[in-house]
């Protein structure tokens, strides 16, 4: 009896040290975080070929990298926001089934693998960011840059296409993330890797999941936590077609930006889906007509976006035409709720040059209470799967208020 004890408590006494070391990097399973839509710089540079409509815009023409995406400066002026818009835009090539840059100017996303793209869009203005204040809290709470944490910016004018369709931009977006995961989990004794992702980022993420084998998910993902994703899109977004989109910048006009924000595939996916929305419900109002998410490609026709009605119903419609497929691994989705959100625009006429009445409903102020929690039935089957509900916190206010921040880091620590 003695010998036994007295040996087992040497061995404890040894194990006790390892195992508490085991137990503290346990803990750490290194994350990922894929930021929401426009969150993280993009370079640009201008070649020979470049076509610029006035020749200030060709400034640049031969003058290597520059930060395209997000220097406030440069868009304080109308003239600086039409140079941005121009050489933001993208061009849907029907033959080859593919979305391009405009011809001469080369695009890259900086800093792909760490959080240092989308701390601050504009290092130089750091009154804007959409993930610092996450970033902050999961240094606080130990995560290292490069070590146990790790970013995936990319550029958010593009998005995947459905399997079999090329997607050169995003398909390189997918295999780069699929790099880096695998990275971060063998730069941390092989744990499995908890993706963070905002907004469009889970939609994306998703899509990257859905697209690994399921043994290779299991492998690598401990947990995936999308905050505030739009599962099925959002009756703004087909406002945002009509008023264009500012990017979130007060001093920019929508307008001046619309005809960019048209030219863009991930335009496209904000789109609310009729698995969502249903293909009856009216979401735009008008005297003679209305639009539902069954009628996406319609309204796009009626607002002069015709050409936009291919690419919508083969490169996006079979993509969000059903609910998200469940995953099969652990998932902690977060959202706001409680907060006005447009749930029909209503135009008294025909025109859609006009402001629109608003029906409001429930969500997070941008995306519509349906769509953030759209998997919460489907996915829930599943035994690791929680949604939790921030009350009254906004689409971005939930990256912002310390009570959602707290909830997103619980979530990410969460023990399966
Ligand atoms: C930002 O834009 C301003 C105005 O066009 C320009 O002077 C400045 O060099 C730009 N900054 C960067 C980092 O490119
Ligand atoms: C549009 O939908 C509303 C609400 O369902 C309905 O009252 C109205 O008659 C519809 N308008 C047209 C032109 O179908
Ligand atoms: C929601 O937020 C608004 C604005 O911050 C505040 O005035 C209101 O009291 C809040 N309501 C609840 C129920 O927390």
């Amino acid at each position: 009896m003695t010998i036994p004890l007295l040996l087992l408590l040497l061995l404890l006494a040894v194990a006790a040290p390892r195992r508490s070391v085991q137990a503290a990097s346990r803990q750490r399973h290194p994350v990922v975080l894929v930021p929401g839509y426009a969150s993280n710089e993009l370079d640009a540079r201008l070649t020979e070929l470049y076509r610029p409509s006035s020749p200030r815009r060709g400034e640049r023409k031969g003058h290597g990298w520059f930060r395209l995406f997000l220097n406030q400066s440069a868009l304080h002026e109308p003239a600086g926001v039409r140079c941005f818009g121009e050489q933001m835009s993208t061009v849907y090539d029907a033959a080859s089934d593919d979305y391009y840059n405009v011809p001469g100017v080369e695009t890259r996303v900086p800093s792909f693998g760490s959080t240092k793209g989308f701390r601050y869009p504009d290092p130089d203005d750091k009154s804007f960011s959409y993930m610092e204040k996450l970033v902050e809290r999961l240094e606080k709470a130990g995560y290292r840059d490069g070590e146990t944490m790790f970013g995936a910016p990319y550029d958010f004018r593009y998005a995947v296409a459905p399997a079999g369709r090329p997607s050169r931009v995003g398909s390189a977006f997918f295999r780069a993330l699929k790099s880096l995961v695998e990275r971060a989990s063998r730069l941390n004794g092989g744990r499995r890797v908890t993706i963070v992702t905002h907004s469009y980022g889970g939609t994306l993420a998703h899509q990257f999941l859905v697209r690994r084998p399921l043994p290779w998910r299991r492998r690598f993902v401990r947990r995936f936590v999308p905050v505030a994703a739009p599962w099925g899109g959002l009756v703004l977004g087909m406002q945002v077609l009509l008023s264009g989109n500012n990017l979130a910048l007060p001093f920019v006009d929508p307008l001046a930006l619309r005809q960019e924000y048209r030219s863009l595939q991930s335009s496209l996916w904000p789109l609310p889906s009729p698995a969502v929305f249903g293909a009856a419900q009216p979401l735009v109002t008008t005297k003679s007509r209305n639009y539902s998410a069954g009628d996406v490609a319609g309204f796009l026709a009626a607002i002069g976006l015709g050409e936009a009605v291919g690419p919508y119903e083969s490169r996006v419609l079979p993509l969000f035409g059903t609910l998200p497929a469940p995953l099969k691994v652990p998932v902690s989705c977060v959202v706001g709720v409680g907060v006005g959100t447009a749930e029909r625009m209503v135009y008294p006429g025909d025109d859609f040059d006009v402001t629109p009445g608003v029906v409001v409903g429930d969500g997070d102020g941008l995306v519509n209470l349906a769509s953030l929690v759209a998997v919460e039935t489907t996915w829930s089957r599943g035994r690791h799967f929680r949604m939790v509900k921030v009350p009254n916190v906004s689409h971005t206010g939930i990256l912002v208020e310390d009570r959602a921040l707290d909830i997103i880091i619980r979530e990410i620590q969460r023990a399966n």
